[in-house]
Parts: structure tokens; sequence; C-alpha cells
């Protein structure tokens, strides 16, 4: 996880670097320190917390560079505080580090350095790297780029690094191997940074950094090798990102302005790609594979968190209409297995960031075994949509709050698309679905637009849940994995403790919870299991269980029954989970900023986790 950003040319770097990390935040943000170098040196500044406490540690300070590197933690090895925060001092004081990732064989390492003479001052990883290359250095003799090149090739683990040498001021190092790393190509100056938001207003320009390459930028310019010292060619992209698409906009939150988005990002997702009056879709990434899907014998969704659920959705979707065997799978289960991946199998990620290192994994592993692979990933240019043979991104902009919201719904659009788009080279759909399915997906972002404008009645009832201990959530068929994705959501925000069942599985074991201080969010909307939800509304009443449901317009029964209800409008019961979980998200909003939580980054959690 963790942010990078470093930069050289002839700006003031420090103002730009903690404009940087800023950005970047969202990635990591238990610590953050900033290196810079000029003519009295190498100076490091860091701190335990937030890139505001940088800020303020070195405010009254002059810091005059042209260069210099930045990170914001998220810590695996050692405690958040001042000593672990990054960069790090080699012991020589010659080098300083960011580092992302992990180094997994760092002990054996400091072992051996410790022998040498070598001091610790941290209890991170990443203290070990910076020493190993400085100690290469020194009995070789060598340059920090070949010394950098000669201890990655004895490090087993994860890594986006930039390293800084006192010694070659107007220079920088940068390799990857797992962990993303973006390089700015401006002119006469060199940006580097996890994602392209630290970059784009300083130039367009970039290049994505490869697994197992190292970069040097200095005043001859950018160069490339890979770890075994053959050039490569940089490969210059435009990223098209806008700067106002990574700001608050007027909204407390980015979560909150993220859920308001939902139904232009829902759009956007199906933009060119949908045309209900021509009854067409169009995906091109899948071009030449939607007709293969049809043909699968299985396919296989892996990811992690909210983009599972998303699978889940996925799993109800091409099951029912496309009539193909699915799975969906936690990729941190399936790349620790030896799954069977047979001919004809299809496996497909699904991740918003692109970078999630259990997802990248579980791909890499089916690649190896011969599968198909693609991917349904938010940010363009990420490691998963780069590995793939083919995918589809879901355009929903960049989702800077931690819990996932406009990405989970442009996950399932995308999925929707997908499924409908194969079940109709399959011939599974009727040409009357077809097209009502079409017409029906193309009115969802102003339906959303519509559950929206319940915001404030949301917020009531959330007022009145901002002190419950525990809560559970329930809906059956489609809606189960939303009752799921509900559940994580409060989670993740608020630290109420939540879970999600498909309702009938309520009767097995965690009816036992209910009482009166339980309160259980039903999706309990018209579709082909309305009366049995009904029946579950009841066995949940009986035991005094405070019930808030999310009901289709006009809905009477259920209303009838319950404490609460929040009316949605109707559509086809498959494009459902589009509209269901934004009540949901909106609840699980209220409840966190009620109890004072910071949403944008609930505690120990990270956007990407681009370590095991
Ligand atoms: C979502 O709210 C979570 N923070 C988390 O579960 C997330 O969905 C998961 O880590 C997967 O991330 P990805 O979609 O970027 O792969
Ligand atoms: N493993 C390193 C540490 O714990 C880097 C973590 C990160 O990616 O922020 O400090």
């Amino acid at each position: 996880m963790c942010g990078i950003v470093a930069y050289v040319g002839n700006r003031e770097a420090a103002p730009l670097i903690l404009k940087g990390l800023k950005r970047l935040e969202y990635r990591g943000y238990d610590s953050a320190g900033i290196a810079l170098l000029n003519g009295d040196g190498l100076k490091i500044y860091k701190k335990k917390g937030k890139v505001a406490d940088l800020e303020a540690l070195i405010a009254d300070k002059v810091l005059h560079a042209t260069i210099g590197i930045g990170h914001t933690r998220w810590a695996t090895h050692g405690e958040p505080n001042d000593v672990n925060a990054h960069p790090h001092y080699s012991f020589g004081k010659r080098l300083a580090i960011i580092h992302n990732g992990i180094i997994e064989n760092y002990s054996t390492i400091k072992q051996s350095l410790i022998k040498k003479g070598y001091e610790f001052q941290s209890q991170t990883d990443t203290e070990v790297l910076v020493n190993f290359i400085e100690d290469i250095q020194k009995n070789k003799n060598c340059s920090t780029e070949e010394a950098v090149r000669l201890a990655l090739q004895e490090v087993v683990g994860a890594y986006a690094i930039v390293v800084m040498d006192a010694e070659t001021p107007g220079q920088l190092v940068a390799a990857r191997k797992g962990s993303p790393l973006v390089i700015g190509v401006g002119e006469n100056e060199f940006f580097f940074a996890s994602d392209a938001t630290p970059i784009i207003e300083y130039t367009k320009d970039v290049v994505y950094l490869n697994d197992y390459e190292i970069a040097v930028v200095n005043d001859e310019g950018l160069n490339i090798k890979n770890l075994e010292n053959q050039e490569k060619d940089p490969f210059i992209q435009t990223v098209e990102l806008e700067l106002e698409a990574i700001e608050k906009g007027g909204y407390d939150h980015f979560m909150l302005k993220e859920i308001f988005e939902q139904p232009r990002s829902i759009a956007d997702c199906m933009r060119g790609r949908l045309n209900a009056d021509e009854a067409l879709i169009l995906l091109g990434g899948l071009r030449n594979h939607i007709d293969k899907l049809a043909k699968a014998k299985r396919i296989v969704f892996v990811a992690c968190g909210t983009s599972w659920h998303a699978g889940l959705v996925g799993e109800y979707l091409f099951e029912e209409l496309a009539r193909i065997n699915v799975e969906v799978e936690y990729a941190s289960e399936f790349r620790y297995r030896n799954p069977i991946i047979k001919e004809g199998d299809f496996i497909i990620a699904i991740s918003q960031s692109g970078e999630t290192a259990d997802t990248l994994a579980a791909l890499e592993l089916a690649k190896s075994k011969g599968a198909v692979i693609l991917g349904v990933c938010n940010v363009v240019g990420s490691s998963i949509s780069r590995i793939t043979d083919a995918g589809v991104y879901t355009h929903a902009g960049p989702e800077i709050g931690v819990a996932s919201t406009k990405a989970f719904t442009a996950q399932v659009t995308v999925l929707t698309l997908m499924a409908i788009a194969t079940a109709k080279a399959k011939g599974t759909i009727n040409e009357d679905t077809f097209r009502r399915l079409l017409f029906e997906m193309a009115a969802i972002p102003q339906k959303v637009e519509q559950i929206l404008q319940k915001a404030e009645e949301i917020k009531d009832i959330s007022k009145l849940f901002t002190f419950a201990s525990n809560f559970i959530f329930l809906g059956r068929g489609l809606n189960f994995p939303v009752a799921l994705e509900g559940a994580l959501k409060l989670k993740e925000i608020s630290y109420i403790h939540a879970e999600g069942y498909p309702a009938a599985e309520m009767k097995h074991g965690p009816i036992a919870l209910i009482d009166e201080d339980m309160p259980v969010v039903f999706i309990a909307t018209k579709d082909s299991s309305y009366e049995k939800v009904v029946s579950n509304i009841q066995e949940v009443k009986a035991r005094k269980g405070r019930v808030i449901a999310i009901v289709s317009e006009g809905d009477v029964d259920v209303k009838k029954m319950v404490d609460f209800a929040i009316e949605i409008p109707n559509t086809h019961e498959i494009l459902m989970p589009l509209l269901t979980v934004v009540p949901l998200q909106l609840l699980s909003y209220y409840i966190a900023v009620m109890r004072g939580r910071n949403v944008d980054q609930p505690r120990n959690l990270a956007k990407s986790v681009t370590v095991e």
C-alpha cells in the first residue's frame, strides 16, 4: 500500500511532494515523511500521523531543494511511529529510500548486515534494504543504480522504491516489482508516484514502470533497464485524468461525493457501450472475447472485498442469463490452492485499483496454467489491466474514499453488460428480453438519482441507529451479495460489527442473536423471492428485532411490518443490486459520520492492498 512521490527538476520539491502525498493519502496514512537534498546535504523529516502532521513539523523550516522523495506509510513491519516512518537513511547516511511493499527475506539480510557492524534505527524491512544497497555500493565501489540492481536480484518480496544518493545530486533511482510506480516525464523534470494523481497537474506524459525494471532519472533524461541490465525503451503514454476528478468538490467527504457521483459514473461506464435504441452492446475491450466467453465451460471470478461481492453478483448474472457455470473465489485463497483450471475456463479478475496483490497473484497463477485471463478494473494502466489478455475498464473515475462505492456499482454495471452480451451471443436470452434489459439499464442512472434524493430521510433513520453495537443485513438471490456489501460498508467505516447473510440462512443460527437491540436490514424489493423475504421479516419481528427494509416503490405489505422502510424505484430483477446498494451506502456513511469516524480513511485500512 503506501504512497510514494518523488521529484527532480527545477521546482521547489517540498511543497510539490507534500501536495502529492495528500493525493495518495488514501493508500496509507499512519505516518509520512520527506527527504530533501540540497547544498546542505541530505535531510529527512518524518512523523507519525497524517501528511498534515508532517506539514506542521516542517512548517517553520526553510526547505529549499529541487530534488526530494516522500512517503505516506501503511505499516507492515514495525508499528506506525516517527522512527519507522519513511524515508529511511542508510547507515552511512549517504542514501535515503522510500518503499512500498514487503521485503520477505529481510531478516536474513539484516542478520548478515548486523554481523558486518550495521546498526538499525527502525523495525522496518525497508531500512534493511537501504543498508543492503549501501553495503553493495561500498564493497563493489559501484553506482547507486548498479547497487540497487544487485540488491534487488537478492530480494524476495514486493517493492516500489525510490532511492536518493547524497553523492549524486540531481539523480533518482527507482524500481518496481509488484507495487505500482508511475514516472511523470516533464520538460527537464521527472516525477515518480504510486499513481498518476500527484503528477497530472504538471505533465500528462507518463511511463508505467514494469516489474523487475529500474528507472534512473537525471539531467541526461530517463533511462530504464531490467534487473539483467538490459536497456528498455520507455513507453510514454498520455493520462486522461482531470484534476477536478480527484478533488472533493464541496462534499464533506470523498465517500459522499463518490456515492453522489453514481448516476454519472454508471452512465460513464455504459457510455459508448450500451445503445438501447439500436439494441446494441459494444464492449471494445472484449471485442474478440465475447464469442469465446459464450462457449466458456466455466468462469471463475477472483477478487477481494467489495470487488468479490461484485463477483457474486456476476455469478448470478452469468448463470441466469448465459447459463454458464460460475465460481467466485477469494483471490487470497485461490492463489494458494492448486486450482483446477481446464481448457475453456475463463478467469476474470475484478479490482477497483487493479493493484491488489492477492488478485494479481491469482491471475498470474491462472495464466501460468494456460487460462484466458480477463480483467474488470477501474484504474487505467494498473498492473492487473496490463497483465490480462483483455478486459473492460469500469470508468468510474478515481475513487479516493477507502470504502468502495461507485467502483462497486460500476463493476456490477460492467458485469451486467458482459453477461447480457454473452447471453445474446449464446442465444440464451430472446430478443425481447435483450431489448428490455437494455432499456432498463439505460434508466438506471436516473433511478439512482431518485434514491439519492432520499439522503435526508436515510440520514434521519441513521441517527436512531448511531449507537447500535451490531447489525445484520439480509437479502436473497442477487440481493444476497448486496447484503454482504452493506455489512462490509458499515463495518469498515463505522466499526460496528455487522454480518451479511442470505435471508433464509438466518434461521440456521444468526436468529439466536435477534432481540430488541438487534437492528436488521432487509432487502425486500418486489422480485421472485419477495414472499419468502416477507416470511423472514416476520420471523425477525416475532423476536422483536428492529427492522429497516429496502422496499420497492408502492410496497404496502412490508411497510406495515417493519420499523423503517426506504422505497426505491422498480427495475428488472437482475438489475436490482445497482439500486439496492445505494441506500445501504448512505446508511453506513451517515452512521459513521454521526459516530465521529474518519470516513474516508478508516483505521487500519488502505485503499490499495498491495501486500498479501
Ligand atoms: C472496499 O470498501 C474495501 N475497502 C476493500 O474490501 C476492497 O474492495 C478490496 O481491498 C479490493 O480492492 P480492489 O477492488 O482495488 O482490488
Ligand atoms: N514494509 C514497509 C514498512 O512497513 C513499507 C510499507 C508500506 O508499503 O507503506 O515500512
